[in-house]
Formats: C-alpha cells, structure tokens, sequence
C-alpha cells in the first residue's frame, strides 16, 4: 500500500474486541494471564501495550523498516541506541545535531566511557578521516539542525559500511520524516525520531522512536527499551498515531509554506542568508531535490543587522510564535544559538548567535510573510 494508505491503516485495524474504529487508548499497567506465563501478547506495560504496538506497527511500515520502538522522548530514542555500544566504543557524529543531542553525548555518554568526533557529514572525507579501528556508529542528521545541511544518505552509507562493515550508521530523520525520505532504503541501519515534531504534529505530546531492518538489533533494542524502562504512556502513544494520519498532507503545506517564506526572506535586502533545502542558493540543493520529496518546513536565514536585530525581529513576530520545538501546524520562530541549541554554546560547534530559524506551520501564507515582513521592520 501507498504511504498515505498505510499512515492511516498500517497498525490500526478496527479493535478486534469492539469493532472501534479509532485505536483504543489501553490504559493499563497489566494484563490478566490466564495461567501463570500464559497470556495474550501483553503482561506489563513498560514490556508492552496494545497502544504502542500499533504506533510501533506503523512507524515501522512509513520508514520502510521491519521493527520499531517507541519512547517518551526523542532523547529516550537516542540514549538507548547509544546503549548499544560499550566503553571505549568511538563515534562519528554530525557537527550541526540537535544541541539536546549533544548535550547527551559530551555530558552523559562520554562520562560511560564512549568517544565522539563531530564531523561535516555533507563531506565524505571528511567521514573518511574520522573513522577509527574502533568506530562502531555514524550519527547524522539530515536536513541537519538549524543549518539545514543536506549529507547524501546512500553515499555516506556506502563510507562507513566499506570502511568499517559492522558499523552501523543511525539517521535522526526527525526533519524530514518519513514522507520526505526513508533512510533505510538509502542505506542506513537505524533511524530515530523526535515524534514530537512532524510526526505527532500538533505540538501537543513528546515522544521517541527508533526503526530498524535488522531482526537482532531490534531484539538488543526492544531488551534496552523494557531494561531502561523510557516508554511512552498510551495516551501519547494514540496522540502520535493520530498526527501521523495527516502526515502526507501537512508535510505537502509545510514544504509549499516554507518554500514561499524562503522565497520571501531572500528577495528582502536586510537578509543576509536564507538557507532552505531546495532553494537554487544552497549548496546541496541538487542532492536535496533527489533524496526528498520537498524541501521540509524549516527555514534558517540570518541578517545583516546582525546577532542583536535577530533578537529584536524574533520577540516582534506575532502569527510566528517565540518558541523552541517545532514540525506542529502553527509557525514558530527562535534564535538556536541562545535556545534550542545553548547547550553547544562555547564549543567548536557553536552556532552563531545571529541565525534565526523558522518552523514554518500551516498558517495561511500570506500571513507568515506579511508577518516577517512587519517584525523586519527597520533592522
Ligand atoms: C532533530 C531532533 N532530534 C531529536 C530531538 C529530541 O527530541 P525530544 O525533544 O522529543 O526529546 C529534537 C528536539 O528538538 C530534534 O530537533
């Protein structure tokens, strides 16, 4: 089936108990055994609820993948494929991640003993020459956060599995999502997500998940998700499959919105740079326009006014809302370097103070623009 088909039905069959259309959220924390080890599939919660095998069903079904895992959170996704590594382990990581997941690496994981060499991973030699004999994980994001670098997924995974076969190589897919690429058909072995972004959509719940192929990385995953105990509740679970339905849909505004307010912001001569994915100035626009199917909601540009004109325009927007997160239907705006990304600040991959970046929703259009319009005032 189609991926908008299976969005809505992959996972959701109507309850075989009630004929509920809609999955029901099961909020329990046990399940009655009908002999001792004898039960339906279920028998604590933290192992597994109905709720969370169908969002885990369909996830698995949207990324193309055979099994998936869903957390409380996308630092919960994360921290627990890092667990599958030991001390003295070595990892390669993409310079521009998401500062929560830097945060994790630098503070919590290297005090367990794991190493970590931030690359570009838009340029494959630069990969190249950071793999070690004891390199067991790639870790990329593509578009990267907030500098929207675009890293070609089959070649990056051709490097790292020739380089170093039993490596494995994880993509952060939470930007894209599923709709735009599917990294596992590219290559890679582990894609992870914040659902609380584009895939719950509605700004209304924090998740996690991970998708893999692999039949025993998923066992050594789904042992870490129940040892670890970092799973989301039911009701989060029924939240995130609801967003999914209208993934399709939402990410084909998304990307006509952000493709439009990226338009904009270029032809306007206080900006200094736009960067947006499929926009003819960014350097891998070619590659973007072969790996996604469009560009993507986000949107990051700075000024030439500089670092304190970008504060000023952020706390002048009205329609886009100040704020940290994003991929739900209404538009957010915020300066990384001082929010999302504060934990990155004084290190080699700080990002400059002066970069504005947009969750571009599904607001009218015309509204976002005239929007930036008025909150660029004079700067
Ligand atoms: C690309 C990316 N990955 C992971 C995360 C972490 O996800 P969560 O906030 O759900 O823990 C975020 C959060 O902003 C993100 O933007």
């Amino acid at each position: 089936m189609k991926f908008e088909t299976q969005a809505i039905h992959a996972g959701q069959d109507p309850d075989p108990a009630t004929g509920a259309v809609m999955t029901p959220i099961y909020q329990t924390s046990t399940f009655a055994q009908q002999g001792v080890g004898r039960h339906r599939g279920y028998e604590y919660a933290r192992t597994g609820n109905p709720t969370r095998t169908a969002l885990e069903t369909c996830l698995a079904a949207l990324e193309g993948g055979r099994h998936s895992l869903a957390f409380a959170s996308g630092m919960a996704a994360t921290d627990t494929v890092l667990r599958l590594l030991a001390p003295g382990d070595h990892v390669v990581a993409g310079r521009d991640v998401y500062g929560g997941t830097y945060r994790l690496f630098e503070r919590v994981l290297k005090t367990f003993g794991l190493e970590f060499t931030y690359v570009d991973t838009t340029q494959l030699t630069e990969i190249e020459s950071a793999l070690r004999p004891n390199t067991r994980l790639l870790w990329l994001e593509t578009p990267s956060n907030p500098l929207l670098r675009v890293s070609d997924l089959h070649a990056v995974a051709d490097v790292v599995h020739r380089a170093r076969p039993g490596a494995w190589m994880a993509v952060d897919n939470t930007f894209a999502t599923p709709y735009l690429q599917r990294p596992l058909e590219l290559g890679a072995d582990i894609v992870i997500h914040s659902t609380t972004k584009y895939l719950g959509g509605h700004s209304d719940v924090v998740g996690g998940a991970i998708v893999v192929r692999s039949d025993e990385i998923r066992e050594r995953l789904a042992f870490l998700q129940n040892a670890v105990g970092a799973v989301p509740g039911p009701m989060d679970c029924f939240l995130v499959l609801r967003g999914i339905k209208t993934l399709a849909v939402r990410m084909d505004r998304h990307g006509e919105n952000a493709a439009r307010v990226a338009e904009f912001l270029a032809s306007q001569p206080k900006v200094e740079r736009v960067i947006y994915p499929f926009a003819d100035s960014h350097p891998q626009h070619e590659l973007a326009h072969r790996q996604m199917r469009n560009g993507g909601g986000m949107v990051s540009f700075t000024l030439r006014a500089g670092a304190e004109a970008a504060v000023r325009v952020v706390e002048r927007t009205h329609v886009f809302t100040l704020a940290e997160s994003l991929g739900g239907v209404e538009s957010l705006i915020e300066i990384p370097a001082a929010m999302t990304h504060a934990s990155t600040a004084g290190s080699p991959i700080a990002i400059e103070p002066g970069l504005i970046r947009l969750s571009v929703g599904l607001e009218n259009v015309d509204d976002l623009i005239a929007d930036l319009d008025q909150a660029l005032g004079d700067e």
